[in-house]
C-alpha cells in the first residue's frame, strides 16, 4: 500500500489545525491526496460522489457536535475507515468512539506525521480485512441456508404428502420466534432447523409415509425414530445454532409425555418449543395421507386446550396472537 496514494478527507473548521495536519503528512514523504472540508454536510456529499479511503474527523464541526459525527459518517458509508482527530483528551469518549466504529481516536497536537501516517494505513487495513469478514460471513450464511435447503428437498422429494410442511412450518415458527421478541440470529436459526426438522423420515420406508390409512404401532414406532436420526445426521454439522438439538428435540412435550427422552419444562431447548408448535399447527391445519386437512380453527383449538400442559404457554400465546390479531395464514 506504501507506493499507492491515499485519497483522505479531512473534517476540520479550525484552518489553523487544517493546515497543521496538512504540513504533518506532508512531512512524511507518503503520497497522501489531502482534501479539507469545514462542515458534516459538505463531508458526506465528498464521501458519496468520490473515492475517499479514509476520513480524518474532528468531533467539533459547526453543523456536527460529538460522537453522533461518527454515526452520520458510518450511515452515509459504513465501510470508510474512521479516524478520529480531536483536542478532546478523555479516555471514555475514545472508547466510545471506537465502540461507535471509529478506527482510531488521536489527540491533535500530540501527534506526528509518521504516526498519523502509520495509524491512517493500519486503519485502512484494518477495515479491508473486516469488510471481506463481512463479505466471507455473508457467503457462509449464504451457503449454509443453500444446504438446508438441499437437505429439506431431499426429504420432500421422497415423501411428497409432507411436501411444503417442513417450509410452511418453518415460516410460521419463524413469525412466533419474531412475536416473541427472540434476537434475530435466533429467529434464523429457528427457521432453519424448521426446515429440515423432518429429514430423519428419510430412514423410514417411503410406504408407510404416504400410507393412506392410520398407522399400526409397529409403524407408529418406527415414525417415532425419526428426530434421533436427524440428530444423527445433523450433529457433526457445526452450525452456528443448536439445529440437531432443536431437530432432535421436536417431538418432546413440556409434561414428559413426548419423545424421544420424555424430557419436561426447561431440559427442553425453546427453539424445540417454537417447532414443537408450528409443527402441531400445520400438521393439524394440513391435509394427510390417511385424513383431510382439518383446518386452522382445530389446530387453534388443539394449542389453546395443551398449552401449559404439551406446548410452552408463551410460545402458544404468541402463536395465537399472530392467528386471531395478525391475521396469519399458511399462504
Ligand atoms: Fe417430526
Amino acid at each position: 500500500m506504501k507506493d499507492k496514494s491515499i485519497n483522505l478527507l479531512l473534517l476540520e473548521d479550525n484552518p489553523g489545525d487544517a493546515r497543521l495536519i496538512r504540513e504533518l503528512l506532508a512531512d512524511t514523504g507518503d503520497r497522501f491526496n489531502l482534501q479539507c472540508v469545514d462542515l458534516l454536510s459538505k463531508g458526506l456529499k465528498c464521501l458519496v460522489s468520490q473515492n475517499i479511503d479514509a476520513v480524518l474527523l474532528d468531533l467539533g464541526l459547526p453543523d456536527s457536535q460529538g460522537l453522533n459525527t461518527i454515526e452520520s459518517v458510518r450511515a452515509t458509508k459504513a465501510s470508510i475507515p474512521i479516524i478520529v482527530l480531536t483536542g478532546l483528551d478523555d479516555e471514555s469518549v475514545a472508547i466510545e468512539a471506537v465502540r461507535r466504529g471509529a478506527q482510531d481516536y488521536l489527540i491533535k497536537g500530540s501527534i506526528t506525521g509518521s504516526m498519523l501516517s502509520r495509524v491512517i494505513r493500519y486503519a485502512i487495513e484494518r477495515k479491508n480485512y473486516e469488510e471481506e469478514l463481512k463479505r466471507s460471513l455473508e457467503k457462509f450464511t449464504r451457503a449454509l441456508n443453500g444446504t438446508v435447503k438441499a437437505m429439506a428437498m431431499a426429504v420432500e422429494i421422497r415423501d411428497p404428502y409432507t411436501a411444503g410442511h417442513q417450509k410452511r412450518t418453518a415460516d410460521l415458527a419463524r413469525a412466533i420466534a419474531q412475536e416473541m421478541n427472540l434476537a434475530p440470529e435466533r429467529v434464523e436459526g429457528i427457521q432453519l432447523a424448521c426446515m429440515i426438522h423432518d429429514i430423519g423420515k428419510i430412514s423410514i420406508p417411503a410406504e408407510i409415509l404416504s400410507k393412506p390409512s392410520l398407522l399400526s404401532n409397529l409403524e407408529l414406532s418406527l415414525i417415532k425414530i425419526h428426530p434421533q436420526v436427524g440428530y444423527d445426521i445433523l450433529k457433526e454439522i457445526d452450525f452456528p445454532w443448536p439445529i440437531a438439538k432443536t431437530v432432535l428435540q421436536h417431538h418432546e412435550r413440556i409434561d414428559g409425555s413426548g419423545y424421544p427422552a420424555g424430557l419436561k419444562n426447561d431440559a427442553i431447548l425453546l427453539e424445540a418449543k417454537v417447532l414443537a408448535v408450528a409443527d402441531v399447527v400445520e400438521a393439524i391445519a394440513s391435509h394427510r395421507p390417511y385424513r383431510p386437512a382439518f383446518g386452522t380453527k382445530e389446530a387453534i383449538d388443539e394449542i389453546t386446550r395443551k398449552q401449559g400442559v404439551l406446548y410452552d404457554p408463551t410460545v402458544v400465546k404468541s402463536c395465537l396472537k399472530l392467528f386471531q390479531d395478525k391475521e396469519y395464514s399458511f399462504g
